[in-house]
């Protein structure tokens, strides 16, 4: 959420910036700005909404030769998106950038106010601001120190100061950011792929540390304002992993990618089963996401109660963190997250470690704040995703979550051998799905012009229809709901009206009639009924069917049938795909 980019050195600091914020739009995009300063001033461009009105701004706008800068995109916490509100703030001798939510903002700003600072925003990050002016007195370092001693919450800040013009600053809490390094120019900024066009070496920053960048120089202290070491990392992106590859859109260029990333994931855990931990001494299991993640989870926590027979619960973490968990020695805590520094998901992982609980990890981003500190990470290969909806790092958390749910049913199973092949022609099976686009957008010529839609289904059904119900609301706008399809006729059936979509997913072979049966009443409502199934359970001629496989992998073969009508309709209701209105893709604030 909000990006922050950094740059110090010879290049054209404006290009450098911008190219930057544009690989960082997808953490937030409702206003935008820049700082270059040089010896002489600081100058500040902000617009409202996309960084391509920033762009144009510039282009009309006489820049100052720049020596160095920082730049935001905001998703917008405290205050409107609005110029004023956007970052770059400036506050006495100090302009800075920040990623995150100042908790104790009002406490901070009436004693800011006492001293004699005025507020022209609504923004916490002024704030952080005027605090760290508030104590500068010749040393920038001890000013930000102190500052961030001062501030509950989480922030990652980008700064320069008056005082030191041959230097910007990072530090971070609770919110990412890394350095980037390259001879003669250095960089800061909340993800990798910001920098890629520049350089392929890395420093991630850690939670208290200070960096101070020159053009050819980073130094890093820790929190007594020590310098310290830090290992240089070597991350090169994939030429595939870079821009839309001729796609219109990356959400459809991500679920094209799914056969081979789905293969990568599953080929890595089947040929190299000590990967997997053996997880048969634990006698309950939590699952704690988000949004998406939390839904991967949820098909998990059918599984593993129904074949591995051990109490599982799926939790969103926002609501996890703040419960009396009931935990014994023999829980373990699953995280799934793709950015791997989702803010709930880490604040859960944390509580659980604190209470001495094992906490195990399925991440995509490899250097996240999830995968350094949970006890046992796991990775999906998926690549960068950047599409703000989630579609192929779901797909692969619901696989390795499933693989992870066979491991502990096998000694269940009638056939473990016959569910392993199934896995590995799983990935083929998600081709031939995606390669039917004319048949998802035949259904989305029939479903865009609702303004509702239910997903019914049970059980592990019910588990798909909550990702396949927020696909489709967060990329098309269309109100959705998913339901279990028992609980239909317990209220929300009053709201079927004629032509109202209604997805139905059947995979469980011991419920299909009974979903069925519910599919027949709402039809009966008059509502336009779509049934998903296998070749095995079809209904009738008109089914959108998979190839009957497993349990613990049919899911892998509908969910993308959903994502490509979510895709599809969003397409012809003429939505900003990629990035929904007042979304974000990696949600570090709480
Ligand atoms: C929906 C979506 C979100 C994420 C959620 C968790 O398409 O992308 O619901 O799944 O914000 O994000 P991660 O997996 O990064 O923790």
């Amino acid at each position: 959420m909000c990006g922050i980019v950094g740059y110090i050195g010879k290049k054209d600091v404006k290009s450098v910036l911008l190219t930057g914020l544009k690989a960082l739009e997808y953490r937030g995009y409702d206003s935008a700005g820049i700082a270059l300063r040089n010896d002489e001033e600081i100058q500040i461009i902000k617009s409202v909404g996309r960084i391509k009105n920033l762009e144009e701004k510039l282009t009309k706008t006489k820049i100052i030769k720049a020596t160095s800068g920082i730049a935001h995109t905001r998703w917008a916490t405290h205050g409107k998106a609005n110029e004023t509100n956007a970052h770059p703030h400036q506050v006495g001798k100090i302009t800075l950038v920040h990623n995150g939510i100042i908790e104790n903002m009002d406490e901070l700003k009436t004693r800011l106010i006492k001293k004699g600072y005025s507020f022209k925003t609504e923004t916490d990050t002024e704030v952080v601001a005027a605090l760290i002016d508030s104590y500068l007195n010749g040393d920038i370092l001890k000013a930000i120190k102190k500052a961030t001693n001062d501030i509950t919450g989480s922030y990652a800040l980008g700064i320069i100061s008056e005082t030191d013009k041959d230097h910007i600053y990072a530090i971070r809490k609770d919110s990412p950011l890394l350095l980037g390094l390259k001879a003669d120019e250095n960089f800061f900024a909340s993800d990798l792929t910001a920098l890629t066009d520049y350089t392929d070496k890395f420093i991630f920053l850690e939670e208290g540390e200070i960096a101070k960048l020159s053009s050819n120089q980073i130094v890093i202290y820790d929190s007594n304002l020590k310098p310290i070491k830090k290992e240089i990392k070597t991350i090169k992106l994939d030429e595939k992993d870079k821009g839309k590859q001729g796609y219109e859109h990356f959400m459809l260029k991500e679920i094209m990618e799914e056969p081979i990333v789905l293969e990568k994931t599953i080929k890595k855990y089947l040929e190299n089963p000590d990967l997997l931990p053996d997880l048969s001494s634990y006698k309950q299991i939590h699952i704690v996401a988000c949004g998406s993640a939390m839904y991967a989870g949820l098909i998990a926590k059918y599984l593993i109660e129904k074949y591995a027979s051990i109490p599982c619960q799926a939790e969103v973490a926002s609501e996890y963190r703040y419960k009396n968990n009931i935990y014994d020695r023999k829980t373990l805590v699953i995280l799934i997250s793709q950015s791997g520094e989702t803010a709930d998901t880490i604040a859960a992982m944390r509580e659980a470690k604190k209470r001495g609980i094992t906490t195990m990890a399925i991440v995509n981003v490899k250097t996240s704040t999830i995968a350094r500190e949970a006890d046992i990470p796991l990775f999906i290969e998926a690549g960068p995703e950047i599409a703000v909806a989630t579609t192929k790092a779901y797909l692969l958390q619901v696989a390795l979550i499933s693989l992870i749910a066979f491991n502990l049913s096998k000694h269940n199973l009638k056939e473990p051998d016959k569910i392993i092949e199934d896995f590995k022609k799983v990935p083929r099976l998600v081709k031939e799905i995606i390669d039917k686009r004319e048949n998802y957008q035949d259904i989305a010529k029939q479903i865009y012009q609702n303004e509702n839609a239910f997903f019914i289904g049970r059980q592990i059904d019910y588990a798909i229809c909550q990702e396949g119900s927020l696909k489709l609301k967060e990329v098309s706008y269309i109100h959705c709901e998913a339901k279990e399809a028992g609980e239909l006729k317990h209220g929300t059936i009053s709201l079927i009206t004629k032509d109202m979509p209604v997805f139905g997913i059947i995979t469980d072979e011991n419920l299909r009639d009974k979903t069925l049966a519910n599919i027949k009443e709402v039809e009966s409502r008059g509502a336009k009924t779509f049934i998903i199934t296998t070749d095995k359970l079809k209904t009738s001629e008109n089914d959108i069917t998979v190839k009957a496989t497993s349990p613990f992998t049919e899911t892998l073969e509908v969910v993308p049938i959903l994502q490509l009508i979510a895709y599809e309709t969003a397409k012809l209701r003429g939505c900003d795909i990629d990035k929904p209105k007042n979304l974000a893709k990696s949600v570090t604030v709480e």
